[in-house]
């Protein structure tokens, strides 16, 4: 990477894509925002460009990324997609959902993207610019979330600007994201799904979808992503969870009936929590006060990501 290259903000419209598509044709990286949260994009089949994106993040060369397709038979040439996996993607692709399946020998993946693992991970992002990127570039696109390694992930390009800016070439601007957590991580087996990353698809929503139980393997804290180490989403002040009221030194998050200095949903509604959390913690983290403070979250629905990520910031 070079250390001082500079960034350009672009509003993403068609002019802006096509040059973040010849930028990752040329084995650039990109920033790109999905429904989850922002991705930094290069063409997974290029190993000098997941390189890149390694470097730009500081991220560890074990912790393996995520490949975007735009379809199910994109996803067929680089995946064994089993009869679940593919009742799977047709209920939630294009969607918040990643599935992780065995890579095919001949997918042309560069090694870097599955870090050693016989699995790729791979997802179908409902967002028009990830969409149109894919198209335009014509390439699968390696995509973890565009933070520094370790640190909150971005729900607003300047989310990105902040943590990447002066790494990376081009931040594309899509505004806000909508669901502001990232995707649910699954593997499909035989008798059972396994959940590896809790997110905007449910637990309730995958085994209705089905028919199979969902296995959380090793209670609450055996989720096996490999990137899902417990101290990540990490704000640069110690966090306090389930707190009714603050202390003093405290800014607090509240939900529902705890107000706080800002709310993640006054009406207590776990998507509106979802969408807000990352905004409320890099506001958090930038205000005068020296802690965090965060209100309760149910742990139903979305509100088992929200208490997931939470507990890795405050770890
Ligand atoms: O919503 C999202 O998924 C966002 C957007 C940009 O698509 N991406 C994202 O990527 O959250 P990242 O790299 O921040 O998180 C991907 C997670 C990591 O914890 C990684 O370890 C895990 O996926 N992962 C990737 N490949 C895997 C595999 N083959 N088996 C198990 N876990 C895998
Ligand atoms: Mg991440």
């Amino acid at each position: 990477v070079q250390p001082d290259v500079s960034t350009e903000l672009r509003h993403c419209d068609e002019c802006a894509i096509a040059y973040a598509a010849e930028l990752i044709r040329a084995g650039q990286t990109v920033a790109v925002p999905t429904e989850t949260v922002y991705g930094l994009a290069a063409d997974a089949r290029n190993s000098d460009a997941v390189a890149r994106i390694y470097a730009a993040k500081g991220r560890p060369s074990f912790n393996p990324l995520i490949v975007h397709v735009a379809d199910v038979p994109m996803a067929a040439k680089l995946a064994e997609m089993n009869d679940m996996a593919e009742r799977l993607a047709k209920a939630f692709w294009p969607g918040p959902l990643t599935l992780v399946l065995p890579v095919r020998a001949e997918a042309g993946l560069s090694p870097l993207v599955m870090a050693g693992l016989p699995t790729v991970a791979i997802r179908c992002a409902a967002h028009p610019a990830m969409r149109a990127l894919i198209e335009a570039s014509g390439a699968p696109l390696a995509a973890p979330s565009a933070n520094r390694s370790g640190a909150i992930s971005p729900t607003r390009a300047e989310h990105v600007l902040r943590s990447l800016g002066g790494r990376i070439p081009l931040v594309l601007d899509g505004g806000q994201t909508a669901r502001g957590i990232e995707s649910t991580i699954a593997s499909p087996a035989a008798d059972h799904i396994r959940l590896l990353r809790p997110g905007p698809i449910t637990t309730e929503m995958l085994a209705r979808a089905s028919g199979l139980p969902v296995v959380v393997s090793g209670s609450d804290h055996g989720i096996e992503a490999p990137g899902q180490m417990e101290s990540h989403y990490a704000p640069s002040k110690p966090v306090r969870l389930n707190v009714l009221s603050a202390e003093r030194e405290e800014y607090l998050i509240g939900f529902g009936a705890v107000s706080g200095d800002i709310s993640l949903s006054e009406a207590g509604d776990l998507d509106e929590a979802a969408a807000a959390l990352f905004a409320a913690l890099h506001i958090a983290d930038a205000s005068s006060a020296e802690r965090i403070a965060v209100a309760p979250i149910p742990m139903e629905g979305v509100g088992l990501a929200i208490n997931d990520r939470l507990r890795r910031a405050a770890a």
